[in-house]
């Protein structure tokens, strides 16, 4: 660069100028984009939480999201929206919902409205969020949530909120939100689910406008530790068995500390769940997955997306311009360990198209530290890395940089659990939560390990064992993590190992 620029400036003195002007704002500019993920969604700018409205229509796959845009804290929440025909290269839209004089705009869902049962339209786009009233809540009667509607004729590019907001008033219970609706075929009507406290209430309806309640599941079930938010309820099938799955964010009570999102396995019969166990599930272990829920409209693919991030410090990442990104899509499955089924998620297959082919090598030895730095060097902190052994026994990657931080992830044989060590990850003191350790149990009795680890320039995402142990962590590094270490004390033969670049997407 340094160069054309010395050229042009015996030319002209004002190209010179412009051009170190250009220079000096692109340096700026790189400075201040330090931690944005390259392929990653996250908002140019503003706040953004929860993942809201997913709905797959017509080629595109619509994300909305809670979303402050004129702030980087959390603030006066709007539904911001991008669409992507491939789930990984994501284009942003105008805002879709702005705050109204019924309150902001909180989490909720959206769906194919295919028999125009609300009357908006044959295949409207109907969004069901819950309106969040500030004042209201500051009176202290409990009323302040109360779920609405809004609908799109254009595929999603404007909505009408609809004129008989709220649909569903609050009965006085204070966390009273984020409504997650699917068609139920068996029973032929709209199904709601609801976080109401420290449990989840199922509300039906034939016209998506008038809801009559269910049941409610929850009590003495489950971890408790905070409130319930963000459900979801999908069915999943296996080898001709097919359950219901249902997904339950709670902040804070996770096992990672903060926010978390737990799961139940069990049976739905168009009134009520219940529950196959007992043991409480989470999706994923890592510190940072919350609020995640599926698209609708995707037929027997259920695809997943959490924010990656943790409300113990979501307003404290040292980002500048925005704060918030989202996990890769997963696919989610249901898969038999011995009697039991457990949920597993893996990557969605559309992310092969951004990742380059991979370099494979075969029976690899290794008895201390085995560098795979060469390999990984050129390319820029987003790779992903495969790994199998043949035998259950510890081992450690270590990623690291040349100013000394390291971020760990690994298999303990002992306490048959993979982890995620960032308390060296770089910056880790803007909040006292954040240097830690995450834990996640292997759910598989013995045998080699498979992991699969994505990272980017600030996360990594953690698939084990085919997706049955998830670990989710961002860090917030001094330098690209571009260095790799595979590390085990006793000698560990690793069947394969397997290193790719991830393309940028933005
Ligand atoms: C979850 C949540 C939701 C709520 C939204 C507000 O992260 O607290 O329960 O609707 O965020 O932004």
């Amino acid at each position: 660069m340094m160069k054309p620029i010395q050229v042009f400036c015996t030319v002209s003195t004002l190209v010179c100028s412009l051009l170190f002007q250009v220079q000096s704002s692109n340096a700026q500019q790189n400075a201040v984009e330090t931690y944005r993920p390259q392929f990653h969604f996250s908002p140019k700018k503003g706040w953004m939480n929860d993942p809201n409205g997913m709905v797959y229509f017509n080629g595109q796959y619509h994300l909305f999201y809670q979303h402050s845009p004129n702030t980087t804290i959390w603030g006066p929440m709007h539904w911001g929206h991008a669409i992507s025909k491939d789930l990984m290269h994501w284009e942003e839209q105008p805002i879709a919902l702005y705050p109204d004089s019924l309150g902001t705009i909180f989490s909720g869902s959206a769906v194919v409205d295919r028999d125009n049962t609300a009357g908006f339209g044959k295949n409207a786009l109907v969004a069901i969020f819950t309106h969040h009233n500030q004042k209201i809540e500051e009176a202290k009667t409990g009323l302040h949530q109360y779920q609405s509607l809004a609908y799109s004729v254009d595929e999603g590019k404007t909505w009408t909120k609809y004129k008989g907001n709220p649909v569903l008033p609050n009965p006085g219970i204070w966390d009273f939100r984020d409504p997650k609706v699917m068609w139920h075929e068996a029973t032929k009507q709209w199904v709601m689910t609801l976080a109401t406290k420290q449990s989840i209430t199922f509300y039906g309806s034939k016209d998506l406008k008038s809801w009559n309640r269910l049941s409610e599941f929850g009590e003495g079930i489950g971890a408790h530790g905070g409130v319930w938010e963000c459900p979801d309820l999908f069915k999943l099938s296996v080898n001709g068995i097919t359950k219901w799955v249902l997904l339950v964010s709670i902040n804070p009570g996770s096992p990672s500390g903060g926010s978390g999102t737990q799961y139940f396995i069990g049976r739905f019969d168009g009134q009520s769940f219940v529950s196959d166990h007992t043991d409480t599930r989470w999706v994923d272990y890592g510190a940072d997955d919350y609020a995640g829920i599926t698209w609708s409209n995707t037929g027997e693919r259920k695809i997943f997306l959490g924010w990656m991030n943790n409300w113990n410090y979501a307003n404290l990442v040292p980002t500048q311009t925005w704060r918030g990104a989202m996990t890769i899509p997963r696919e989610l499955t249901l898969k038999p360990v011995g009697k039991a089924f457990y949920l597993s998620s893996a990557p969605v297959k559309e992310f092969a198209a951004i990742t380059s082919k991979a370099a494979v090598l075969h029976n690899v030895k290794v008895k201390g530290r085995y560098n795979l730095s060469g390999k990984t060097a050129a390319f820029k902190g987003k790779y992903k890395l495969d790994l199998t052994t043949s035998t259950e026994t510890d081992f450690a990657l270590q990623f690291g940089n040349a100013k000394g931080d390291e971020l760990i992830v690994g298999y303990d044989k002992a306490s048959r659990s993979f982890y995620v060590d960032r308390t060296k990850s770089g910056l880790v003191n803007f909040e006292k939560s954040f240097a830690r350790k995450t834990v996640a149990p292997r759910m598989v009795k013995g045998g080699g390990v498979s992991l699969t680890v994505i990272l980017d320039v600030a996360s990594v995402e953690v698939f084990a064992d085919g997706g049955l142990s998830v670990l989710t962590d961002t860090f917030f590094s001094n330098g690209l993590l571009n260095q790799v270490h595979v590390q085990a004390a006793q000698p560990t033969t690793f069947q394969k190992i397997q290193y790719a670049e991830i393309q940028a997407t933005r």
